[in-house]
């Protein structure tokens, strides 16, 4: 990927989902050790659940390596059991979240009106969002993805983001986990779609967040990926979890 002076960096994050415990830390040391040693072009992130989020903050400090979080809820604080809210994952060691996940979309019945108080959450907190939108596989068959997409974006991102750091991840459903990838001709396609909706959302400044694919990113698809129009990184989940796996792709950015 050539990167220009205009062009932000290419972010790759790491989504560790509801996996890790202690000895994972040890995957995050190799990356950022390996990181060190040979720096390059692309951001990268690793999102561990929020039990890990301390210890991996204090692991990567000093080191390129950002510490993200996987969700955060529209509130400062209160009674909220379970959750965390974005100033807690500033408190942790975080600098950026993922928000709006299509897991958390099903499981978790969570709207994009939703993702967006979220959003203002995050960005009250001082936390870049990285806020995830995608279609399932019956939407898709049925014609609708890009429509359904975009209205994702257009209604999960508020008005408040003009400006600020933040990226959009697309991550079609039936691609996460599942060893599919969208093609690249229906990757271009849908980023070019993305991308014009922040234009007509937030002029200029819509026209330089990074536009994140995820779903089934590896080490052998990542060139062909990342080397995509309008793809400005990747969101990696399973691919993430092993320090060799995520290097071979954060080397193609
Ligand atoms: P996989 O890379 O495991 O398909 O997960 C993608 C994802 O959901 C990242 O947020």
């Amino acid at each position: 990927m050539t990167i220009s002076s205009l062009t932000p960096r290419p972010l790759i994050a790491g989504n560790w989902k509801m996996n890790g415990l202690t000895e994972a830390l040890d995957q995050a040391r190799a990356v950022a050790a390996a990181l060190d040693a040979k720096p390059v072009g692309a951001r990268v992130a690793i999102c561990p659940p929020s039990t890990l989020l301390h210890r991996l903050a204090q692991i990567l400090e000093g080191s390129t390596v950002l510490t993200g979080g996987q969700d955060c809820h529209p509130q400062v604080c209160g009674p909220h059991t379970g959750d965390v809210s974005a100033p807690m994952l500033v408190d942790a060691g975080a600098t950026l979240v993922i928000l709006g996940h299509s897991e958390r979309r099903e499981a978790h019945g969570e709207t994009s009106a939703l993702v967006a108080t979220k959003v203002g959450a995050a960005l009250a907190a001082g936390l870049e969002p990285i806020v995830c939108v995608g279609e399932s596989l019956a939407q898709r068959e049925a014609g609708l993805a890009v429509a359904l997409v975009t209205a994702q974006v257009r209604d999960s991102l508020p008005a408040a983001l003009a400006g600020q750091a933040f990226a959009v991840a697309y991550e079609p459903i039936w691609a996460i986990g599942t060893g599919r990838t969208a093609t690249v001709a229906d990757i271009e396609a849908m980023h070019a779609a993305i991308r014009a909706q922040l234009a007509a959302m937030f002029g200029e400044a819509g026209k330089t967040p990074p536009i994140l694919y995820g779903g089934s990113v590896k080490a052998d698809n990542a060139v062909e990926i990342l080397g995509a129009a309008e793809v400005g990184g990747a969101l990696v989940g399973g691919a993430s979890l092993k320090a060799s796996d995520f290097l071979a792709i954060i080397a193609a950015a």
